[in-house]
């Protein structure tokens, strides 16, 4: 049976994929910083899907323990999906570096560090999958997402480059670009229903995605579209617009 490691699995995003890929008969590996948050995840799998389920500690931004992380894991996934992230209040973190410093460093420097471990290991095996939670946002650079949206596009290319580094060793990679999801990370916003998918809706188009090996996803179609018009809007025009 195939095992997929989740990073950051406390997340809605990422305990809908553990159930996704632990109903496609995966055993799961859970990894976040607070284990203690995975337990009754953990028993759901077992109990529900009749899976092997193990939970482990990981911080994204301890950035020194992420060899001895992946080395202690004794079974090594085939598929590993990066999900964790922050995004904070943008309007504060200009004002203070450590806000800034955390949306990147989780969000790139944190998910660059575990993956290089990752796809070194893959690229050896000549096998592996490796799945990125980007973003939309990082797509074109935006007054309201200045640095969450930097951070992501700096991620995107890793995932670009890491694909384009390992194909020829046999090693996927997948970048996803959700759009708006119902989680935890934007309960406070109002979210327009037809462009907002539901954590379930990402898992599927995560599991799709490895299955039909996908490079680039966004989860509801529009996106693809939004994206294209909001990158070819002229820039004298984008910087006057409160975006
Ligand atoms: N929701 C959206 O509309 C949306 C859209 C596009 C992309 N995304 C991306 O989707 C991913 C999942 O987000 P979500 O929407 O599911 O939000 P979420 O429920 O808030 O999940 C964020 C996760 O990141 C984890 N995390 C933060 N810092 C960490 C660290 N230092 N080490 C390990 N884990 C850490 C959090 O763990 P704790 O429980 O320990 O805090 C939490 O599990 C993120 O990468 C986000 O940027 C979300």
């Amino acid at each position: 049976m195939p095992t997929v490691l989740i990073l950051g699995a406390t997340s809605d995003i990422a305990t809908a994929i553990a159930k996704k890929f632990a109903a496609s008969q995966y055993n799961v590996q859970l990894a976040a910083r607070s284990t203690e948050q995975l337990k009754p995840l953990q028993s759901d799998i077992q109990v529900r899907y009749n899976v092997e389920c193990t939970f482990h500690n990981f911080d994204a931004l301890a950035f020194a323990s992420h060899a001895a992380f992946f080395n202690s894991l004794t079974t090594k996934p085939d598929a590993t999906i990066c999900v964790f992230g922050v995004m904070e209040d943008e309007d504060k973190a200009l004002d203070d570096f450590e806000s800034t410093h955390r949306m990147i460093d989780t969000n790139y420097t944190g998910a660059v560090s575990i993956l290089n471990i990752v796809a070194k290991y893959y690229s050896s095996q000549k096998s592996g999958t490796i799945v990125g939670i980007s973003s939309v946002a990082g797509e074109r650079g935006r007054q309201s997402k200045l640095i969450y949206g930097s951070a992501k596009a700096a991620f995107s290319a890793y995932l670009d480059g890491l694909r384009n580094k390992f194909f020829k060793d046999n090693v996927h990679v997948v970048t996803v670009k959700p759009g708006f999801v119902y989680t935890k990370m934007t309960e406070e916003l109002k979210l327009p229903a037809p462009l907002t998918a539901q954590p379930a809706e990402v898992a599927d188009a995560v599991y799709t995605a490895v299955v039909k090996k996908k490079n680039t996803i966004y989860v509801k179609w529009m996106w693809k579209w939004i994206m294209l018009i909001i990158k070819n809007i002229p820039e004298f025009q984008f910087k006057k617009m409160n975006i």
